[in-house]
């Protein structure tokens, strides 16, 4: 990784893969020089950041300055695969090993033999699979799911939460002996609004890569600097590429920047307003609303939504089985 973090790093990656790291806060700057010598480590590497602040970007860039780049990286997305799915998703099954397995399929873990695996969302991982997981990593071996040979794999891990661990682990959802495993080094991205000096750069690299030629009045400028990003970086690419589209004149000003919820600078800077009146509603309609909302804004993604919320996974799986029977 560079030190100025303009500059594309990794030449040695496919283009598709390069990536360019905004780094111009001394935050993210001190990220950016020790992930290179993360990289070149084998530890396994745990990133923890809100959703938006970059996890993905860095560990592909931690891979991709490994020596381990010429080898795949494979990223499992922990939030998105069905409990009764995920045994099979990282260590394959043979043909026949349950109902539907019609043939043999190849597992992350061997897929990622040499190269890097990245478990993103790892606190989705249900326990009974975080004790395997736990096995596989210290013994470095496995068997496919209804298969009785043994496949040896020499996998990088990098996890990657948007919750901390330790809470996790508090409310009994992960086992403490696989945090230590996943957390030999941790990475803690904070939130955009926590490196300010971040935000024009960003603005300025997506406005070169979506802008089509346009660019931003110094007020409209001044107004993404106050503004507290709730959804991070992927909020801002959001936000360029739609007010790009629908803005007509080439230079933006303020009043076309089209935020998620509704901002002026007029607003006590560092508190964005939901547009919505929410004065003819019930607390609990509420409260219904606010989680429902909240969920759709995270992709269904339970942890990120609880996270957001304040509340546990469990609290909210609880408050989403009262809604879906009108409970609520
Ligand atoms: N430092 C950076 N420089 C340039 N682009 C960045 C940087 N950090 C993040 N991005 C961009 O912001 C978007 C979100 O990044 P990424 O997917 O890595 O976030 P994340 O933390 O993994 O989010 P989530 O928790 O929702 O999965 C991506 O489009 C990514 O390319
Ligand atoms: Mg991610």
């Amino acid at each position: 990784m560079t030190q100025s973090g303009r500059e594309v790093f990794s030449q040695m990656a496919p283009p598709e893969k390069r990536y360019q790291i905004i780094a111009e806060s001394p935050v993210m700057k001190r990220i950016v020089q020790e992930g290179a010598q993360i990289a070149r480590s084998e530890a396994s590497v745990l990133i923890t950041g809100e959703s938006g602040t970059g996890k993905e970007v860095i560990a592909h860039a931690i891979h991709f300055e490994s020596e381990r780049r010429a080898n795949r990286f494979i990223k499992v997305n922990c939030a998105a695969i069905p409990a009764s799915l995920i045994e099979s998703e990282f260590f394959g099954h043979e043909k026949g090993a349950f109902t539907g397995a019609l043939s043999r399929r190849i597992g992350r873990f061997e897929q990622a033999h040499l190269g890097t695996l990245l478990l993103d969302e790892v606190t989705e991982i249900p326990l009974a699979l975080q004790a395997k997981l736990l096995r596989v990593i210290q013994e470095k071996e496995f068997e496919r799911v209804g298969g009785n040979e043994t496949i040896h794999v020499d996998v990088r891990l990098i996890a990657t939460s948007n919750r901390d661990l330790r809470d996790a682990i508090e409310e009994k959802l992960f086992r403490e002996d696989l945090y230590y495993r996943l957390n030999v080094v941790p990475i803690r991205l904070p939130p955009l609004r926590e490196r300010k000096e971040d935000i024009l750069p960003l603005t300025d690299y997506f406005l070169e890569r979506l802008g089509k030629g346009k660019t931003l009045s110094a007020s409209a400028r001044k107004k993404l600097t106050h503004y507290p990003w709730p959804g991070n970086i992927r909020e801002l690419t959001n936000l360029i590429e739609r007010t790009v589209v629908i803005c007509p004149s080439t230079i933006i000003d303020e009043n076309d920047l089209i935020f998620d919820r509704g901002f002026s600078l007029e607003d006590e800077v560092g508190r964005a307003c939901p547009i919505t009146s929410f004065k003819d509603l019930t607390l609990s309609e509420l409260e219904k609303r606010h989680i429902l909302e909240t969920l759709s804004l995270c992709s269904h993604n339970k942890t990120k939504t609880a996270a957001k919320l304040g509340i546990t996974v469990r609290t909210l799986r609880n408050k989403l089985d009262k809604i879906e029977r009108g409970e609520s």
